[in-house]
């Protein structure tokens, strides 16, 4: 691969993965812009909850994501999601959005209106000039870009994934997360044919990294 060609990396995985903390280190690494797909799961969930849908109201679910502008800006090596010309904050983190946000997931018209917005953000990335594009989610190497130049997939034992919450100072139902993206019929969380799976677990976070960066740069410089 050329040094100068423009690369992909998924990373998937369930709830406290490491997906995170993982992704943004790897993107100041190799300076790639950073997305983070759950924050938009999580930005369109509380929106609509705060227009009073409901993740089973179909039809409302339809209207109000029909009536939504979607833009990104760029901060540092991030991308947010803009609903309507405005960032969401902290308010995205919080007990309701994590009790809603896999009902909200599992609808297939949700994730219909966010393919083609996830696949822009390679468009974002370079036109503000990075090297890349580092996405986090549940489908990204299935289903967002499944020709994607690296693919990882993180998993980590529930305990320590619910320790990690807790330490976050979030209230989170991790397990349950997961056994709603797991099973949903809609690009369910999966392992990505290809993809690399690392045990978080017993690891740290340098650790983790720097697996993932050396495949990365051995690929690169190869
Ligand atoms: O990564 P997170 O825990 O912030 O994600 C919040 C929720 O969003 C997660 O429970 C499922 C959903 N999600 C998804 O369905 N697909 C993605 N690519 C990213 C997140």
């Amino acid at each position: 691969m050329a040094q100068s060609s423009f690369i992909i990396v998924a990373i998937d995985g369930g709830a406290a993965s490491g997906k995170s903390s993982s992704s943004r280190t790897l993107s100041e690494r190799f300076n790639l812009l950073h997305v983070d797909t759950g924050s938009y799961y999580r930005a369109l969930t509380s929106e609509l909850l705060r227009r009073g849908v409901a993740a089973a109201d179909l039809p409302a679910v339809k209207t109000a994501l029909a009536g939504l502008r979607l833009g990104t800006r760029v901060e540092g090596r991030s991308a947010q999601m803009e609903i309507d010309g405005r960032v969401a904050g902290d308010e995205i983190r919080s007990g309701e959005v994590n009790d809603h946000v896999s009902h909200f997931a599992a609808i297939p018209e949700m994730r219909a209106a966010l393919l083609a917005y996830q696949r822009g953000q390679a468009d974002v990335a370079r036109i503000h000039g990075f090297r890349g594009l580092v996405m986090e989610g549940r489908d990204i190497g299935s289903v967002i870009f499944p020709q994607a130049d690296f693919r990882f997939f993180l998993h980590a034992d529930p305990a320590e994934r619910a320790r990690r919450r807790k330490n976050e100072g979030q209230q989170d139902s991790i397990v349950e997360r997961d056994r709603l993206d797991s099973s949903r019929k809609a690009s369910p969380l999966t392992v990505p044919a290809g993809a690399t799976s690392i045990d978080t677990t017993f690891v740290t976070l340098d650790q983790v990294v720097e697996q993932m960066a050396g495949t990365i740069g051995l690929k690169l410089k190869s």
